[in-house]
């Protein structure tokens, strides 16, 4: 069980904290892979080129940088890290990654980057739950 885990981080302080935790599932539970998931917002097509190619390369670089201080927040364990930013809405890629890589727990904060004050559970959180194909691990 748990042979797969994909973790889905924002760069927030709670996904980070998500990080930890599923690191030391990956440990608890002889995981094979742990995924790192990373999704930056698309672009509008109207921006038009050159904007459009820059806009993406910088979007892609900070999802790069994202995924990066995850995995050094992972630190060392026995299972294999993988890294993935893929441009789409949060949740759907996401759920995407989950049913085709076969991950077998999603692990994620319970909030992210988001301003809203007072909410319990984000809007990413609520989609994945909702349509997860395997049991989620919401960390707050
Ligand atoms: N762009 C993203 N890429 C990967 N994982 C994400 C992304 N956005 C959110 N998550 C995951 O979902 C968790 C909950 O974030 P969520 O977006 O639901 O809350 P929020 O940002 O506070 O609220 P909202 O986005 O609805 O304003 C995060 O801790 C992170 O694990
Ligand atoms: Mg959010």
């Amino acid at each position: 069980m748990f042979e797969n885990i994909l973790l889905a981080v924002d760069g927030s302080e709670h996904s980070l904290h998500a990080a930890r935790v599923a690191s030391a599932l990956a440990q608890a539970m002889k995981s094979q892979t742990l995924r790192i998931v990373v999704a930056f917002e698309p672009i509008p097509v109207h921006l038009g080129e050159p904007f459009m190619q820059e806009t993406i390369n910088a979007r892609l670089r900070e999802a790069e940088a994202i995924a990066q201080e995850a995995v050094e927040t992972v630190g060392t364990i026995s299972a294999e890290i993988q890294t993935e930013t893929l441009e789409g809405n949060p949740a759907e890629v996401i759920l995407e990654v989950a049913k085709t890589q076969n991950s077998n727990v999603i692990v994620m904060g319970s909030r992210g980057l988001g301003k809203l004050a007072g909410l319990l559970l984000g809007s990413t959180g609520q989609k994945v739950v909702s349509h997860a194909p395997c049991p989620v691990l919401i960390v707050r």
